[in-house]
């Protein structure tokens, strides 16, 4: 059975990828496909504990280095427990959020570079995505969206998983700069798309990019 396609959903926090993640989901489903979502971090039942250790805003004192080690634990239990086997049986796989989020975000946010994300990626991932969308609308309203969702996520469900949206504004200027500056490197596997265009049009143009390079990847 030929392998199946893996496609990685990237964006700042407040970007829009997970709707748009789900929608496209949903999209394929209907199509008939077989189709697995993911997320990192979190997907496993490990995952999740990763998840709420790396996300509790209380817990301040994490070491960027420790940080980075969590990310790749929990993405080299997703891989093995989630993506590899359903892309061994020719699925189509979603995941928001992958390697690209860790050089982003601890790469350039915690300024651990990206020579020893890459390093990691490679020695405990060895899996690169098909094609990665990252969602790209204007940064002042991306932030502000996260923000606003947090502190209403917070106040909903007494869960508080903010530790990330509360860094500060030059933080995530870093991160959003070193997706454009990853999206210029890989042109061929990220495909950057710009602007509030609206989560209808956006959806549109990801239809249109998927389906293309569904085909491409079908026929090869
Ligand atoms: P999200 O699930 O709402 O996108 O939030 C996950 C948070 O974790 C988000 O602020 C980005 C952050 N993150 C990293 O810092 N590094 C990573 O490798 C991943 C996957 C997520």
């Amino acid at each position: 059975m030929p392998r199946g396609f893996f496609l990685t959903f990237e964006g700042l926090d407040g970007s829009g990828k997970s709707t748009q993640l789900r929608k496209l989901h949903e999209w394929l489903v209907r199509s008939g496909e077989d189709v697995v979502t993911t997320r990192q971090p979190g997907g496993t039942q490990l995952g999740d504990r990763i998840r709420s250790l790396l996300l509790d805003s209380r817990r301040t004192s994490l070491d960027p280095r420790a940080e980075l080690g969590l990310m790749f634990s929990d993405r080299a239990q997703v891989i093995a427990e989630v993506i590899r086997p359903a892309l061994d049986r020719g699925a189509i796989v979603l995941c928001d959020r992958y390697t690209d989020s860790t050089e982003a975000y601890q790469g350039a946010g915690r300024e651990l570079g990206s020579a020893r994300v890459l390093a990691l990626h490679h020695e405990l991932c060895g899996l690169d995505p098909d094609l990665t969308l990252l969602l790209l609308p204007d940064f002042d309203a991306s932030l502000a969206r996260a923000r606003h969702r947090n502190q209403s996520a917070v106040a909903v469900t007494g869960k508080d998983e903010n530790r990330f949206e509360s860094l500060d504004t030059a933080f995530f200027r870093r991160v959003y700069d070193q997706y454009r500056a990853i999206a210029q490197r890989e042109p061929l596997r990220v495909v950057a798309i710009e602007g509030d265009a609206g989560v209808e049009a956006v959806h549109r143009r990801i239809l249109s990019i998927v389906e293309e390079r569904l085909n491409q990847h079908r026929a090869s």
